[in-house]
């Protein structure tokens, strides 16, 4: 069933103020085929009908469903190694440098909309890589969250394919993935240091709890915000960093419009943001 302007515009709001998503007018029929695949799992038979569905009590569960449906979970594991050179080689050393002199040796790592866990676990592996170094007897904790529960499951469990592990270097690969007749399966060592949580960016009464963060990684999330959520969802990344941390967006995002705060810090290939 095609979606009417009105229908669209209701369900698109709906979405908006759950969860900062934006459906602008030209991803009308994309929603619209998320929407019927629903329509058609509830017994719904309107658009209007299942609106009426998630604003009840058993919309809630329904809910969890619609995200599932709506949200692009496509990730890999070293996605942007610009990125995470600069981290190995400059920003971690400098950070660890900073909080030796404070008699910290606690590392606090967020990854904000993990989907399935690939970018979570990839910094678990570099880090594991400076534990008899830099990073010897310090606590690691990687906390990877989402608010699609299906990916956070599949993060948890560790299990991942072909086209996932493709560009993890060989070094890496040798020593933390198993080759199960193509299922490529991490090594407990490199879960051991990461959590995955259900979590809504864009529900502050969960974001103000994030708290103490050296890194936090949001990359190709909020793309699919517009800037009011965006700006939102940034703020908190801004009041959960420490003093000295480091906020990363993905490779073709910037905060240009949305958070004047942040001061740019530029690196070969890249820039990171920080307080
Ligand atoms: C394209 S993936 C990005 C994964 C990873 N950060 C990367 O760059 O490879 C975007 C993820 O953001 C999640 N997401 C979208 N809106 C969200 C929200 N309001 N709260 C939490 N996660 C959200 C989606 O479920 C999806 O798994």
């Amino acid at each position: 069933m095609s979606i009417s302007d009105k229908d669209f515009d209701q369900l698109r709001d709906f979405i908006y103020n759950i969860c900062g998503m934006y459906f602008h007018s030209t991803k009308k029929y994309f929603l619209e085929s998320r929407l019927a695949r629903r329509m058609e799992a509830t017994g719904t038979k309107t658009h209007m009908d299942y609106y009426q569905l998630l604003k009840t009590l058993k919309g809630a569960e329904e809910l969890k469903f619609l995200m599932d449906e709506i949200t692009t979970n496509e990730t890999y594991f070293f996605r942007n190694v610009p990125q995470l050179n600069a981290l190995e080689t400059k920003l971690l050393p400098e950070i660890v440098e900073a909080k030796n002199k404070m008699g910290f040796r606690k590392l606090r790592i967020w990854s904000a909309g993990s989907s399935s866990g690939e970018e979570a676990y990839t910094l678990s592996m570099i880090l594991l890589e400076k534990r008899a170094t830099l990073l010897k007897d310090w606590i690691i904790e990687i906390v990877g969250t989402d608010i699609n529960e299906t990916v956070i499951s599949q993060a948890k469990e560790g299990v991942y394919s072909a086209y996932s592990v493709r560009n993890i270097p060989d070094l890496y690969k040798r020593k933390y993935i198993r080759d199960e007749k193509g299922k490529f399966i991490l090594s407990p060592e490199v879960k051991k240091f990461v959590t995955f949580n259900k979590l809504n960016l864009y529900d502050d009464s969960k974001m103000i709890f994030m708290k103490s963060f050296d890194f936090i990684f949001c990359a190709n999330v909020l793309i699919y915000f517009d800037t009011a959520s965006k700006s939102k969802v940034v703020q908190h990344f801004y009041n959960n960093l420490q003093p000295y941390g480091y906020f990363f967006v993905g490779q073709s995002e910037s905060l240009h419009g949305v958070n004047d705060k942040f001061k740019t810090v530029h690196f070969p290939g890249g820039f990171t943001y920080k307080k």
